[in-house]
């Protein structure tokens, strides 16, 4: 009998052994580009994922294997309504784990501001730096438990650019486990539209954990919908996705 063959995305996911080895490759990506491009613009990510990957570039700055002077960044998203200098803000995160640490220009440095009075003229001014800066060089992701990239969450449509998001409740469980109580969770946050993700030269997608190995495969290998926001990147022609063990084994 003839059997119709489905076309199929041909999405490749590295799987590395040890988070270790994960963390060493994508930051080596990074590295990599910024020592043939010192003026890369990097769209940066925030959570638990990215951690160890941050760590790495510390390292190879302190090694002297990289500068981030002229380096440009965007950072996904921000809550909305945290007080200046919050722990949990985006801003004091990547502080903490990245900025405080390498050569960085602050001026340089963009992260929506989680205490703008006007969260929407916030998202417009967000998406006029994003513009006079051209085209992401390279956007680091990773996945929430329901696909979301940045903070665009699960929605019949998604808008192009940046934009005030009213959280899943699913993401502020997710993210509780940062903050002193769950209530505490800001419920909006500003993030950056999938059209610069989208945009982006590469895309580097990465997922750890055995809690993100269904929504990875979801994601990758189901249908392409902005149910899914995470599905849209199988559109995208040059994505990289880096996984550990345990969320990349449905591919093996
Ligand atoms: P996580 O979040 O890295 O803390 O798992 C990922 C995300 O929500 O995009």
């Amino acid at each position: 009998m003839f059997m119709k063959e489905r076309m199929k995305p041909k999405v490749n996911v590295l799987t590395f052994p040890s988070e270790a080895e994960l963390n060493a490759a994508a930051a080596g990506l990074i590295v990599g580009l910024i020592q043939t491009k010192p003026d890369a613009v990097l769209g940066l990510a925030t959570g638990g994922t990215p951690i160890g990957i941050y760590e790495e570039l510390v390292a190879a700055y302190r090694k002297k294997l990289v500068s981030f002077r002229r380096v440009v960044t965007f950072n996904l998203d921000e809550y909305v309504g945290l007080a200046p200098g919050h722990p949990q803000s985006y801003r004091s995160y990547m502080r903490r784990h990245l900025f405080d640490h390498i050569d960085a220009d602050p001026a340089r440095i963009h992260i929506p501001d989680s205490t703008a009075a006007r969260p929407e003229e916030e998202c417009a001014r967000y998406d006029a730096l994003l513009a006079a800066a051209g085209r992401i060089d390279l956007q680091l992701l990773g996945i929430g438990h329901n696909g979301h990239i940045g903070f665009n969450e699960p929605d019949r449509s998604l808008p192009f650019g940046t934009h005030v998001v009213r959280l899943a409740e699913q993401t502020r469980a997710a993210n509780a486990r940062f903050f002193a109580s769950p209530e505490e969770v800001p419920t909006h946050a500003i993030t950056m539209g999938v059209g610069p993700i989208l945009h982006a030269r590469t895309v580097l997608l990465i997922a750890k954990g055995a809690d993100k190995a269904d929504i990875l495969y979801r994601a990758l290998t189901g249908e392409i919908t902005t149910e899914c926001p995470a599905s849209l990147l199988q559109l995208h022609p040059r994505l990289i996705v880096m996984a550990d063990q345990e969320a990349g084994r449905r591919f093996r």
